[in-house]
């Protein structure tokens, strides 16, 4: 039987740290993901927060501790990374628009859950968001984690053969698969915030299965486990394999980091070289969440 290319980190990862002068960071995994500490969101310089914004594209995910920010200083922080994507699923909360609730009541059993599955945010839009921030007010004793895998990363381990055949395909994001599945086992589809807006996700966009990164210039995998759904000019037949194959390339464990919540907490990540899931694995808690989004570029 051909065993799967396992990969273990190598020489060729490298999380590391960069001497920073205004922020402390500390790396959390071997392949993605640092801690920032020793500073409140709200009170970063100019300074610093350049240099937080160069630490978050080299490490794709930042966490700090400790911010327990109001909606209010969770928006003013996210509005310095760049003007708010449109959020296809929610409404914002009371008084604060881009701020969305992702809340699961202690009460409240489903099949699936928001962000239950691997993706990168809205990429059925023409332009889907660079940076999510999200925010832990309310966290369950054990579960309700969020895990990162580094899609950049991943595109390094394949073969410069598989490489090159991948650069010129345009994988199909759409909201439809996802839109069914959830209906089934959730038993309600998911809300959209308008049907303008579900009539573009579900109908998606062709984008570059191999995108440049427009901060770092590095190549990274473009595609996900729920939003997914071809390859252009491929049948289905052809391209399946091909997806299914990528997206169990990229969640394997040696590309991944995984974020246990404190309450306070604040991560934010960048969408263009990561994926993300939420596990439904809290049944019998609450989660109280806020997220904002932050709009980003055509992929090229
Ligand atoms: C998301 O997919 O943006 C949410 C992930 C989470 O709730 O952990």
């Amino acid at each position: 039987m051909l065993m799967e290319a396992r990969v273990s980190p190598s020489g060729t990862f490298d999380n590391s740290a960069r001497d920073y002068r205004h922020i402390e960071v500390q790396p959390a995994a071997a392949a993605l993901g640092a801690e920032v500490a020793g500073v409140r969101l709200p009170d970063l310089s100019d300074e610093a927060f350049a240099e937080f914004q160069d630490a978050l594209w080299r490490h794709k995910v930042l966490f700090l501790r400790h911010q327990n920010l109001t909606h209010a200083e969770h928006e003013a922080f996210a509005a310095r990374l760049g003007p708010f994507a449109i959020d296809a699923y929610t409404q914002g909360t009371g008084g604060h628009r881009n701020v969305h609730p992702i809340i699961k009541e202690a009460n409240h059993t489903s099949k699936a859950v928001f962000g239950s599955g691997w993706h990168t945010d809205s990429p059925f839009l023409a332009e889907p968001p660079s940076v999510t921030m999200l925010r832990a007010v309310d966290i369950p004793p054990y579960g309700g984690d969020t895990v990162w895998a580094n899609t950049a990363l991943a595109f390094r381990f394949l073969s410069p053969v598989y490489q090159d055949m991948l650069r010129p395909l345009k994988v199909h994001m759409s909201a439809a698969a996802n839109y069914a599945t959830q209906a089934k086992l959730a038993g309600k589809a998911l809300p959209f915030s308008s049907d303008q807006q579900k009539d573009e996700a579900l109908e998606g966009r062709l984008h570059p299965l191999v995108r440049r990164h427009p901060e770092t210039e590095e190549e990274a995998l473009y595609l996900d486990e729920v939003y997914a759904i071809g390859i252009g000019g491929m049948t289905q037949e052809e391209s399946w394999p091909i997806i299914d194959f990528l997206r169990r390339h990229i969640t394997q464990h040696a590309f991944t980091f995984r974020l246990r919540w404190e309450a306070g907490m604040v991560a934010m990540w960048d969408n263009r070289a990561t994926l993300h899931l939420g596990p439904n694995d809290y049944d019998g808690f609450r989660r109280e969440m806020y997220r904002t989004t932050t709009a980003g570029t055509a992929p090229v």
